[in-house]
């Protein structure tokens, strides 16, 4: 890639309330905290490898799911957005962000009041957006979404959903018009144009992969996803994910990337 996507990506630190995080997967087990935070650290790592400067945020304790900040914002070439999240243990995320996104861009818009949306609904493919309309983002949200990005310049689509968290749980797009899509997305019309990879059920976690720049970055434990990038001829950083897995958490969902 000669032009590099990204050159800089946000994170917070997990906070101890980690613990608490919504989950749809109590059978799991709770996150252990320590561990948690070596495979953060690993993640900078990898994001660092990338080509990324990382700028990573202190842990707010009061907001057990805070480390996953990619929800409470989204970042385009042109402007960023404050996102509105819907649950109301993540509402409060969003404070001081606009302070912290005005350090990158000169343009900052917000989702409003009855809007909710959250920015792991969200797919950026080149100057194209899917939005996931989820259980955390409504059609309002979107559709405040869709307007800002059409006064820059980008396009954007809602994405009617299966029962998925976001949209970015089931599918990522790995650029060069290539996108990993788990079987509930898999004759979805909106993705018909794309080069689909196809994850199997036993696989559904590594759905969410991330591609920045040269690399994409998979979970590990899920060698079918991995092979099928490595055969598209992308190199793959594998990283250990289990902590975050069971308080729902990607890859995707802890950074922005911008
Ligand atoms: N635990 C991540 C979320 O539910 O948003």
């Amino acid at each position: 890639m000669t032009q590099p996507m990204f050159t800089k990506a946000i994170v917070r630190r997990p906070a101890r309330s980690l613990v608490h995080g919504i989950t749809t997967h109590p059978e799991l087990g709770r996150p252990d905290y320590d561990l948690a935070l070596r495979q953060h650290d690993a993640y900078v790592r990898a994001l660092e490898r990338c080509g990324l400067a990382v700028r990573v945020l202190p842990a707010l304790e009061e907001f057990p799911d805070s480390c996953f900040v990619e929800d409470v914002a989204v970042c385009t070439k042109r402007f960023a957005t404050i996102t509105r999240p819907a649950t109301v243990s993540r509402s409060g995320e969003i404070a001081g962000v606009r302070a912290l996104l005005a350090e990158y861009y000169d343009d900052i818009d917000e989702i409003r009041e009855p809007g909710t949306l959250e920015g792991g609904d969200v797919m950026m493919v080149g100057d194209e957006f899917f939005v996931g309309l989820s259980s955390r983002t409504n059609a309002e949200g979107a559709a405040q979404f869709i307007a800002a990005l059409n006064r820059r310049g980008f396009s954007g689509r809602g994405v009617t959903m299966p029962p998925t968290l976001h949209l970015k749980t089931g599918c990522s797009y790995m650029e060069d018009d290539v996108l990993l899509v788990d079987r509930a997305f898999a004759s979805y019309p909106e993705f018909s144009r794309f080069k689909r990879v196809d994850v199997a059920l036993a696989e559904a976690y590594a759905a969410n992969c991330l591609r920045v720049n040269d690399y994409v970055i998979v979970p590990s434990g899920h060698p079918g996803v991995a092979a099928s990038l490595r055969e598209l001829g992308m190199e793959t950083i594998e990283l250990d994910m289990s902590e975050f897995r069971k308080i729902d958490g990607g890859l995707s969902c802890l950074s922005l990337r911008f």
